[in-house]
């Protein structure tokens, strides 16, 4: 650990003030980068920050000890292992990786090796579930660890991946490619066309082909643009959702590293249509490696007149777009707490109304919306909404991009019509013997095998795209601890339905498993999680116990085999 000198980091603290701006919202940014400078944030270093930015230590102290990637224990190593532990990684064998760390530094999970070099800990899903057991070892992802490769991993850290032996991590598989991951579309032809149009036809082509958030609430795209459109204020904000961290998601790392200019020019023609002079993209912590990629692909497209001032001639179009990394909150993916997140607070939900679009990035009309509904906007305005049309069902045009882990032949990305059966993507997933899909994550519902017949739309079981199969073999009981660990430990802790309901049922499928919970008490436990849906105060908590809910209700039998008869 370096010793900190008041003078060089006084020096840090003013180049970064001049990078990120001195205002409240260049926080997350500053700490992440005096971290990878020093790394850790010491009471020195938060009291100095503070001082620069005009704000109470005390409120970077709360920031800092939000987010899991800001480390403000200085016992932590200077190599921080963190082996996820969620459902497709776990099913993957994370155990045996986790068995092999601990032998090999001879430490626990939660340790920290007496040299000061390595920490072990266990983290949620690190968006490489098709490619478990994955591993992060600070900035660098791993994936498919074996048992075998953990010496390996070791030494790489001991020489500061110095000749490592590990290629740089490759995106996830493309299975099947549809018309959105096919398209032809030079640079900059979808904003060509669009700047030729009135605000008000762009925002029509996106009505007409009907596209909804593929975030997997579903709310339509050109509602989001017009109310924006006509909010009136000097400022607006076009936000592009790059968090995701559901369980079960990896599609986003794809499409930010092969599709990036598509992203971006999906940013560019909302921003046209709203009036926004300024976007950001926040992109989730572990997906760091992608920032480069995505840094380059803004460069070029300010070089080629697409971001700037005067875009493509027009005296009056001024937009550029700056990158922003998440610092590991899943609650982030809320697009409230993004924002707050963004203007350098803890990633925690504001109460609704007012909404973004009215009064979101420091109080300014805001559209956030996620990566694939760019891609799709700039298609759309490049090849007119025909295409779009061509698929998917009355209610949920379009095609899907799917992230399909755990047992199956061939895990990885799948595009695939909206409406298609459970059983028909099963068969194209090379899944066999399957007990159950968890549709949606860990926030989703978790179908059994009678209703593999249902479709996969937003008329019927709705999706932000992570499908994770289970197979006959696979403890139903163990699955819903796992997705409620997760939330357990992803709450933002603000409201308590959810910050003190979620850890009850955690503690009751504990008990079940233990064998001592009654039939009674796992009533109590089914009614609380409906309370939690009910009362919590966003998005996370209202989610949090659907996969045991649906999996006490669709795997009763095998969940009451758990209760003891007389207890
Ligand atoms: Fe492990 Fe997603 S990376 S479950």
């Amino acid at each position: 650990m370096q010793i900190i000198e008041r003078e060089k980091l006084a020096l840090l603290i003013e180049s970064l003030k001049e990078k990120y701006g001195n205002n409240r919202s260049a926080l997350l940014p500053m700490l992440q980068d005096i971290q990878a400078e020093y790394g850790y944030l010491s009471g020195l270093i938060m009291q100095e920050t503070a001082h620069a930015l005009g704000i109470h230590p005390v409120e970077v102290e709360g920031v800092a000890s939000f987010y899991s990637f800001l480390r403000t224990d200085t016992k932590q190593g200077k190599y921080v292992v963190r082996l996820c532990q969620t459902i497709s990684c776990d099913l993957a064998g994370k155990a045996r990786i986790a068995r092999q760390f601990e032998n090999e530094l001879g430490i626990q999970f939660g340790e920290t090796t007496q040299d000061g070099k390595f920490t072990l800990e266990y983290t949620n899903c690190l968006g490489m579930c098709d490619q478990g057991p994955a591993v992060m070892v600070n900035d660098r992802l791993f994936a498919k660890v074996t048992p075998e490769m953990v010496p390996q991993i070791i030494n790489d850290c001991k020489r500061d991946f110095i000749k490592t032996t590990f290629p740089e991590i490759a995106p996830s598989d493309v299975q099947k490619e549809g018309p959105l991951l096919q398209n032809t579309v030079a640079m900059g032809d979808g904003l060509k066309k669009a700047v030729v149009m009135s605000r008000s036809d762009v925002i029509a082509q996106i009505r007409e082909a009907n596209l909804k958030g593929r975030g997997g609430a579903g709310f339509p795209t050109a509602t989001k643009w017009q109310l924006a459109g006509t909010a009136v204020s000097d400022k607006k904000y076009v936000v592009c959702n790059a968090d995701e961290g559901e369980p079960g998601t990896f599609k986003d790392r794809f499409l930010l590293h092969n599709q990036t200019d598509m992203i971006l020019a999906g940013m560019s023609i909302a921003a046209y249509a709203i009036g926004a002079q300024k976007g950001y993209i926040y992109l989730r912590g572990e997906y760091l490696y992608l920032k480069k990629y995505i840094e380059e692909a803004i460069a070029r497209r300010q070089k080629a007149n697409l971001l700037g001032e005067k875009i493509l001639g027009n005296k009056e179009f001024n937009f550029d777009i700056e990158l922003r990394m998440g610092s590991g909150a899943y609650v982030c993916g809320e697009e409230t707490a993004l924002i707050e997140s963004l203007e350098g607070h803890r990633g925690e939900p504001r109460n609704r109304p007012p909404f973004p679009v009215d009064t979101g990035f420091m109080s300014h009309p805001t559209i956030v919306n996620n990566v694939e509904t760019f891609i799709a906007s700039a298609i759309i305005c490049a090849n007119g909404p025909k295409w779009f049309l061509e698929h998917g069902t009355e209610k949920s045009v379009g095609t899907k991009l799917f992230s399909v882990s755990g047992d199956c032949e061939k895990p990885g990305v799948y595009e695939l019509p909206f409406g298609i059966t459970i059983s028909a993507l099963l068969k194209e997933v090379g899944a066999k013997n399957t007990k159950a899909v968890q549709i949606g994550g860990a926030s989703g519902h978790c179908v059994p095998e009678s209703e593999f017949e249902r479709t996969i739309a937003f008329e019927d079981i709705s999706s932000g795209g992570s499908i994770i199969v289970f197979s006959q073999d696979r403890d139903m009981l163990h699955i819903a601890k796992n997705f409620m660990g997760f939330f357990v430990e992803e709450s933002c802790g603000q409201c308590t339905p959810c910050r003190d309901g979620n850890v009850k049922l955690l503690e009751g499928i504990e008990m079940l498993e233990e064998g001592r919970c009654s039939v009674s008490y796992l009533n109590e436990l089914v009614k609380l999680g409906r309370t939690i849906q009910i009362a919590s105060k966003c998005g996370l908590g209202q989610t949090s116990p659907n996969a045991f809910l649906s999996i006490v209700e669709n795997f009763k039998n095998e969940i009451l085999g758990r209760v003891p008869e007389k207890v």
